[in-house]
């Protein structure tokens, strides 16, 4: 690579290693992914989520298999791992190292906000189980992992699905308070939401997915993907009637595949009336088109076990050459340092560690601009309505840290309290903050 390293944008994503790669995987994520790693003015850091594989699944021939298929299917569709950062999560024994280290800035409170740690506790207590029952400290700790698999490597962008986006905002917090306490060490990423990419729906006409065994594998013989294209759901239209595009899985499959020209002759022949049968066949063939040259170099992979363990070894290596010398900086950083090294001045911060509210501001997809106030173990103790801009929300903060009684009065409806939030708790927490810039702007003189 001839690009500089450090001018360039930093993308990282993971794959959590417990399944098969299918037509939906491959659709949404392995093909805009392996197109987004040739452009040269970003890096990109794709890695095997083998860790978080454990958090859902105890059959270790599973995870070593998916973890292989996964490697292969990646590099068969076309990722250069010279050309990209392609790794085992569990090859980096720094991404455990540097959990630890942001573990102890978690609020536990965050941690129990956590969409998937609270689906599992609304379960239970909708069972009238006891609320964690058969929840692992390692779902529980999951954001934790994921933020530094993604902190470790400054990552700037995630591209990851809707349902991962509040682990993004919880590594962006836990960055926050690390650096807060330690100093500017780590980066806050940001998540990137693939909109134009469409869901696939299955064989059965609902999102493509391994939970409901509904997919197509992306890699299965010719034959074999003919069979499962045949077995997707129709309505009982007879050959001669028009069928209708909209609502047809094996439309919208081929709309994923298909050009725009070769799109609009295939709804063409729906309104034409063409049978059934027929159109499997021309969506076996376009599939089959694109697949089956990526096919033979995934059948060598699967065959080479130890080729593909070489390939993410010497990944491994490289990704290594940025993690052990900044684990060692964050070592320094956080006290696990050399005792004879010089103290420096983190140690004699005046700052009290626990005191610190903070304002988040973040967008969401409804194209507006928001922000939250959140006190140290990240309850929410503000939480603003959409403003149109990013300087509106600036101004409504700046208001509050000024004067929050009159800011809040002023801003109506447009601020609320958050849940079991007091006036009275506000005006603590922002009293803090303010005590706390004061405090930075005399250090700084
Ligand atoms: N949790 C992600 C998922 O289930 C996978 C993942 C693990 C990941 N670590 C990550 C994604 C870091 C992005 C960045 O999809």
């Amino acid at each position: 690579m001839t690009t500089d390293n450090s001018q360039r944008t930093r993308v990282l994503t993971g794959i959590t290693t417990t399944g098969t790669p299918h037509l939906g995987n491959y659709v949404g994520a392995i093909r805009p992914t392996v197109q987004a790693s040739r452009n040269p003015a970003t890096q990109g850091f794709y890695f095997l989520a083998d860790y978080h594989a454990l958090i859902k699944c105890d059959d270790p021939a599973r995870i070593q298999r998916s973890t292989l298929e996964i490697a292969a299917s990646w590099i068969a569709a076309g990722l250069d791992p010279d050309g990209v950062m392609f790794y085992r999560q569990s090859d980096i024994p720094e991404i455990p190292e540097l959990t630890w280290l942001l573990t102890c800035v978690t609020g536990k409170g965050m941690l129990n906000r956590a969409h998937a740690y609270k689906a599992s506790v609304d379960k239970n207590n909708l069972a009238g189980n006891d609320p964690d029952a058969d929840v692992t400290a390692g779902l529980f700790m999951y954001p934790v992992l994921m933020g530094a698999d993604i902190l470790m490597f400054k990552a700037h962008k995630v591209p990851v699905g809707r349902d991962q986006i509040q682990h993004i905002e919880m590594a962006r917090d836990l960055a926050s308070s690390f650096n807060h306490l330690y100093g500017e060490h780590l980066v806050l990423p940001e998540a990137v939401i693939e909109e134009s990419v469409a869901l696939l729906p299955g064989l059965d006409g609902r999102k493509m997915s391994k939970s409901y065994d509904n997919t197509i594998p992306l890699f299965s013989s010719s034959a074999q993907l003919k069979k499962l294209i045949s077995s997707i759901v129709t309505d009982s239209r007879a050959p001669g009637e028009a069928k209708d595009t909209e609502g047809s899985a094996l439309f919208q499959i081929y709309q994923a595949f298909a050009g725009a020209e070769e799109t609009a002759t295939l709804a063409k022949a729906y309104a034409d009336g063409i049978g059934w049968g027929d159109a499997k066949q021309i969506l076996f063939e376009r599939i089959d088109r694109e697949v089956a040259p990526m096919r033979a170099k995934y059948e060598e992979l699967i065959n080479n076990p130890a080729q593909v363990d070489a390939m993410l070894l010497k990944g491994a290596a490289k990704a290594r050459e940025l993690a052990t010398p900044f684990i060692k900086e964050l070592r320094h950083a956080v006290g696990l340092r050399s005792l004879a090294s010089a103290v420096t001045a983190q140690t004699s911060t005046p700052i009290a560690r626990a005191a610190s509210p903070s304002f988040k501001q973040y967008r969401e997809q409804d194209g507006q601009f928001y922000f939250k106030l959140v006190d140290p173990q990240g309850r929410v103790l503000l939480q603003s309505l959409g403003f149109s801009s990013p300087k509106d929300a600036g101004m409504a903060i700046a208001q509050l840290q000024q004067d929050d009684a009159k800011a809040m009065a002023a801003l109506g409806t447009q601020v609320g309290l958050g849940d079991g939030v007091s006036a009275h708790d506000v005006a603590v927490s922002l009293a803090t903050l303010r005590a706390e810039i004061a405090e930075k702007a005399k250090n700084k003189t």
